[in-house]
């Protein structure tokens, strides 16, 4: 019995993937450093967790209506204006299972089989697979220079008559780079111009570095009915809520409404235990936010100054995000042999850039404790390094290095 084709076609997802191998190896005692993560590693909000344990413990846990609990949409409606400067109506806003769910209920919901959707890359890993679970057709665009950041030209010389959106994710998974706020305002006049869709994949939005500011796509254009921007974003990653599932969507009513219908007819709405712990982290407390922000940014200097002392690597320092996409090139062609082998020479996991479009390349996440990225970047060097002693100690194990 045959499956269908999005069945046949499905791909597994590399970064869960990657999460899965590296948890099964630390359980079995080895000394894993996890370089590869897409998730905080701090505590979720006290708000959060003290919001969502009442509820629980009420024991009276209901159904959500399928656009998201009206506190929770109340928390999204004040957070857009501080950070978006617009306020949507409640029929402007939808609650999902993580932006994830957001993102796909938009594809879904405006782009039939054989249109294209259009991004920049590198670009996150999942884009391409749900352009595919509907039919549609991925079209991601690298920068003519080189870059991590494709121009508007670069953009528009590949819209064609089936191009339906144009989809940004800025501070950008794994490049970490920042549009600027020029090509925000091309890219949204264009966009309007032109009758596509820009969705923005907001959830690193307000986790940038060297005092960049977030760019929000409403200082260009009215935010009504006729808005032709979809904007997503999520508490995962700005709250260390990964595990919640909680993200949503903000657009004309029109789009609102098929997504929520979608969303009635798939998994209902997200639970109202994590949707309450949301609008906890959303309205409460927000110093964990910034002192996140501020770990961040130290690791990334420290990851970058590290990296930095590999010879022939080519390295960007990122203005948000917490990843760095360096290119190893000059180590090897091959990206996933090249992630192979740190992990298993000297169990590092990173994760290969050809899963985000740009082979040669790996993704690091500077996300950990940075006592863990130091020892983890000196474990590569050693790997790669044909001039490093030719032993290593992890711990108590002694390597010796008899691939270079
Ligand atoms: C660019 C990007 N968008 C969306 C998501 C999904 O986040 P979530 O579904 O946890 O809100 C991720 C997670 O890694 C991401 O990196």
């Amino acid at each position: 019995m045959k499956l269908s084709l999005v069945g046949r076609s499905s791909k597994q997802s590399p970064t869960l993937k990657l999460n899965e191998t590296a948890a099964i190896l630390k359980a079995k005692g080895e000394p894993i450093i996890h370089l590869g993560g897409g998730e905080p590693k701090g505590k979720a909000p006290l708000d959060a967790v003290t919001r969502a344990a009442a509820l629980l413990n009420s024991a009276e846990v209901r159904y959500s209506p399928p656009d998201g609990l009206v506190e929770t949409k109340q928390a999204v409606i004040r957070y857009t204006e501080e950070f978006y400067g617009v306020r949507p109506k409640p029929n402007q806003v939808m609650i999902s299972v993580g932006s994830k769910q957001a993102l796909f209920f938009a594809i879904q919901t405006i782009l039939d089989q054989q249109d294209e959707l259009i991004f920049p890359s590198p670009h996150w890993v999942s884009y391409q697979e749900m352009a595919k679970m509907v039919g549609a057709i991925a079209v991601p665009v690298l920068a003519e220079d080189g870059g991590f950041k494709p121009s508007l030209k670069d953009l528009a010389d590949r819209v064609t008559s089936q191009t339906k959106a144009i989809l940004l994710n800025s501070p950008n998974n794994p490049s970490g780079a920042l549009y600027s706020a020029e090509f925000m305002k091309e890219i949204v006049e264009y966009t309007k111009k032109k009758g596509l869709y820009l969705i923005m994949d907001d959830i690193y939005h307000r986790l940038l570095y060297d005092n960049k500011k977030a760019v929000s796509v409403f200082d260009y254009t009215e935010f009504d009915e006729n808005c032709n921007i979809i904007v997503i974003n999520g508490v995962s990653k700005l709250y260390a809520m990964t595990g919640f599932r909680v993200g949503w969507a903000v657009a004309n009513s029109k789009i609102i409404e098929a997504m929520a219908n979608i969303q009635a007819h798939t998994n209902s709405a997200p639970s109202p235990i994590t949707q309450i712990a949301a609008a906890g982290a959303l309205n409460g407390i927000q110093s964990g936010v910034e002192a996140m922000r501020l770990q961040l940014e130290n690791n990334r200097n420290v990851m970058y100054n590290r990296l930095k002392t590999l010879d022939g690597l080519h390295l960007t320092k990122p203005d948000g995000t917490f990843y760095m996409f360096a290119d190893f090139s000059t180590y090897s062609k091959d990206s996933i042999k090249l992630a192979n082998l740190l992990l298993e020479k000297v169990r590092v996991a990173v994760m290969p850039g050809v899963e985000f479009g740009m082979e040669g390349y790996l993704r690091l996440s500077f996300n950990i404790p940075t006592k863990q990225i130091i020892e983890g970047i000196e474990r590569i060097k050693w790997a790669l390094d044909p001039n490093a002693p030719k032993e290593l100690y992890i711990g108590e194990r002694k390597l010796v290095r008899d691939w270079l």
